[in-house]
């Protein structure tokens, strides 16, 4: 395996000095590229692209061909865990991701069991050894998975939802079915990450897309604990290096401190609140990754450096920051406007670093 030519993004997260901002984007292969449309025409639908490796591998590079980024990341979905558990994964068409087998019997939940990742998801794991070798060692592949709640909730409503309506009423009715869900899904994911890191995930990252929409204290039991027991399970290192993970609940907010605390080495931030504040708050405890509105993107060219540098202006110059999005790019995002974003990020960082 080459040398890693580019670390500024894994030294961030360690909070070891960089000399410059590194960054990616969440989503950053998807259908705001004219490229990835291209490929994806190509493989017929969605879940083919996640299950062919070469192709997977090819949609992984598009934007790195493009932009300066620090990091790649596995392309593949949060849902194909639950795709391997039996519930069967479709897209249909404008309609986002559905199951034909949503769980709601207990029956069902009870059978429930965490699928082996090098059997049902190997497709995964040769994804991620082909993007390894294609990237050659020029920047770091982030490996990814579904929290065990924003998981369930796919699982339980048996697509995206509203409401969320059937997963509450069994979390208010049924606590324990929720929790034996969500054990399953914790084994499920320490398994999936191992193996990805296994294969040569060089960090990983555990999407909680839908944790911010619990109270307080649901929030705690039903998605924090459980990411808690992930990160203390993932492999810490390898190739000789720690293999950093970062957590990632859209709308945690108010919880920054909680989320601080459970052992992984960073943790990423929607863009409802401030970068520096959330530092204060944090202190040395992780890094931070974010958090710039994927709406800013839509902008101007002027008001695109402006947003930028508002972002790492209140970080301040000080070791631990990734920057990204606050959550996946649009896919009406102009190419040209990321250009312009990767360029102000690079160099506004660089100018901090060195007044
Ligand atoms: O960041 C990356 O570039 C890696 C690839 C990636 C995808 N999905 C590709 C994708 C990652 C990390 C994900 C994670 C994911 N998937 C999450 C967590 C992050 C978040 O957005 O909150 C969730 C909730 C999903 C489930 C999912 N997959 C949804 C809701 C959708 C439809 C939404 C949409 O944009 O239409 C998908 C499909 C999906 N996953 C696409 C891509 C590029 C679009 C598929 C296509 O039509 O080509």
């Amino acid at each position: 395996m080459s040398a890693l030519k580019n670390d500024t993004f894994l030294r961030a997260l360690q909070r070891q000095p960089t000399e410059y901002t590194p960054m990616w984007l969440m989503r950053q292969a998807g259908r705001y590229l004219p490229e990835y449309n291209a490929t994806r025409a190509r493989a017929g639908d969605f879940l083919t692209l996640c299950k062919t490796p070469d192709l997977a591998t090819e949609v992984t590079l598009q934007p790195l061909a493009r932009y300066p980024l620090d990091a790649a990341i596995l392309f593949s979905d949060i849902l194909t865990v639950p795709d391997a558990m039996g519930l069967g994964l479709y897209f249909s068409q404008g309609e986002g991701p559905r199951f034909e087998r949503p769980l709601r019997d207990e029956w069902e939940i009870r059978d429930l069991s965490a699928p082996d990742p090098t059997d049902k998801l190997g497709y995964v794991m040769d994804a991620v050894k082909s993007i390894r070798r294609a990237l050659d060692g020029s920047v770091p592949l982030i490996g990814f998975s579904g929290s065990p709640y924003t998981l369930a909730c796919y699982m339980v409503e048996g697509g995206g939802s509203d409401d969320y309506r059937h997963i509450k009423t069994m979390l208010y009715s049924r606590p324990d079915l929720l929790h034996r869900i969500l054990e399953v899904n914790t084994r499920a994911v320490i398994d999936y990450l191992n193996a990805q890191i296994e294969a040569g995930a060089q960090a990983v990252m555990i999407f909680d897309s839908w944790g911010g929409s619990l109270t307080p204290h649901a929030y705690r039991e039903f998605s924090l604990d459980y990411m808690e027991r992930i990160v203390a399970g993932l492999i810490k290192e390898r190739e000789g290096r720690r293999v950093p993970s970062i957590i990632f609940t859209k709308g945690g907010g108010n919880w920054l401190e909680a989320m601080a605390g459970i052992g992984a080495d960073a943790v990423g931030l929607d863009w409802t609140l401030d970068i520096g504040e959330a530092r204060r708050r944090v202190g040395d405890k992780v890094a931070l990754q974010g958090n710039l509105d994927p709406c800013a993107l839509h902008g101007t060219p002027e008001s695109i450096r402006t947003e930028a540098a508002r972002v790492i202006d209140s970080y301040g110059n000080h070791p631990g920051h990734v920057f990204n999005l606050g959550h996946g790019i649009s896919q009406f995002t102009n190419p040209d406007n990321v250009n312009v974003l990767v360029e102000a990020v690079h160099s506004h960082s660089r100018a901090i670093r060195a007044a």
